[in-house]
């Protein structure tokens, strides 16, 4: 993709700057004044790689020069133009974060350099200790310690959980709920639903023969973790009902090939709708529940009957609840546990 935005690029500077200096019209002489066109233009035959025949290697010809100048970093596996630009950006907003405060400066600008002075606090983190996350698992009601005992699991309404996740931590558990603008109007922002992956790349989970290591590396973490939170001698079993779990969950998600087909239709419907087509197979997901979760505690009322949300994996949402009826409870249990605690 970068290296057909470079080309294309390359050709549309190669077309300005060849038909711009044959022209001499009126018009040409104002094209490419101004500094950032010249900086672009300069940019852009730095580039190049005059020395190659672009009849023999345009590619070699349009982006030589680039990639002469740019070796990938050790640090990456892949580099382009538009990653390298994230980085300048990064770097340059790192700054801005770190000077201090200045009269007059928008209030946005002052909250965010108090949420970036906030994240390296660490000794503020380190004084509070686990207690921020305790209230949050008691706002989740999540136990502060998983128990290790999972024959009584408590009743679990696991739309709530996640509805409530989404609106505390931004955790998208079992399904991922955003605000977008509408693909086919882009003057709408509207509701969206999609599927979410498990605790590690799908791929992965499908293919356990060949990501070996990173599913054993996996679930060393998981365990660590479980343990971290109380679970004694079963945090080896549990970490390996969560992978199990998660496998499951990896095997109803639509795959990267069927959401780039033309054919993946977007369903765009109200929540009660939404709740009988995925009620076909079980009813164990209650969308009310859900969407009242994400915005607790707003003056967002949802009209389940009017409000309609744009739903990208619809199958997806049809097979959860089946998989969640399906799962024994403390299983469910678990992994929510899990994935909240991370
Ligand atoms: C340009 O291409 C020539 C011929 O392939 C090559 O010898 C030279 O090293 C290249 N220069 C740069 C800066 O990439
Ligand atoms: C897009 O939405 C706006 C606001 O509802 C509406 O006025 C407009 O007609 C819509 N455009 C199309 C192409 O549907
Ligand atoms: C879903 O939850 C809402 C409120 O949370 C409730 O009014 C409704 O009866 C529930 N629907 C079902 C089918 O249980
Ligand atoms: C809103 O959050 C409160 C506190 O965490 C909780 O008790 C309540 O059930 C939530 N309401 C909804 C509609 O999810």
């Amino acid at each position: 993709m970068a290296v057909a935005v470079i080309a294309l690029v390359v050709t549309l500077t190669l077309q300005t700057t060849i038909f711009g200096a044959s022209g001499g019209s009126g018009e040409s002489k104002e094209m490419c004044q101004s500094e950032e066109c010249i900086k672009t233009a300069a940019r852009m035959i730095e580039n190049l790689n005059k020395s190659v025949d672009p009849c023999e290697d345009f590619y070699d010809f349009a982006c030589g020069g680039w990639i002469a100048r740019n070796p990938i970093p050790q640090s990456e596996s892949v580099w382009d133009q538009l990653i390298s630009l994230h980085e300048e950006l990064s770097q340059k907003l790192r700054l801005l974060l770190e000077e201090p405060d200045q009269p007059g400066e928008p209030r946005g600008v002052k909250m965010a350099r108090a949420y970036y002075r906030t994240c390296l606090d660490t000794d503020s983190m380190e004084k509070l200790g686990m207690e921020p996350i305790y209230e949050v698992m008691a706002k989740l009601k999540l136990p502060r310690n998983i128990p290790e005992d999972d024959l009584n699991p408590p009743e679990l309404d696991v739309a709530w959980l996640a509805g409530n996740a989404h609106r505390l931590i931004k955790l998208h558990l079992m399904v991922n709920f955003f605000i977008s603008e509408d693909p086919r109007n882009g003057t709408l922002n509207r509701m969206m639903l999609e599927q979410v992956s498990p605790v590690l790349p799908d791929r992965h989970l499908l293919d356990q023969e060949r990501f070996k290591s990173e599913i054993d590396e996996y679930k060393k973490y998981a365990k660590s973790m479980l343990e971290l939170a109380g679970v004694g001698k079963r945090s080896g079993e549990f970490a390996q009902e969560i992978v199990d779990f998660s496998t499951q969950l990896a095997g109803i998600l639509n795959t990267p090939e069927e959401r780039r087909s033309p054919n993946h239709m977007f369903h765009d419907l109200s929540f009660q709708d939404l709740q009988m087509t995925t009620d076909m197979n079980a009813a164990q997901w209650n969308w009310t529940t859900y969407i009242n979760g994400v915005f607790n505690d707003t003056d967002v009322k949802i009209d389940a009957a009017k409000e309609k949300v744009i739903v990208v994996d619809m199958t997806y949402l049809q097979k959860l609840p089946q998989l969640l009826v399906l799962t024994p409870s403390s299983v469910i249990g678990e992994y929510n546990n899990l994935i909240a605690y991370v």
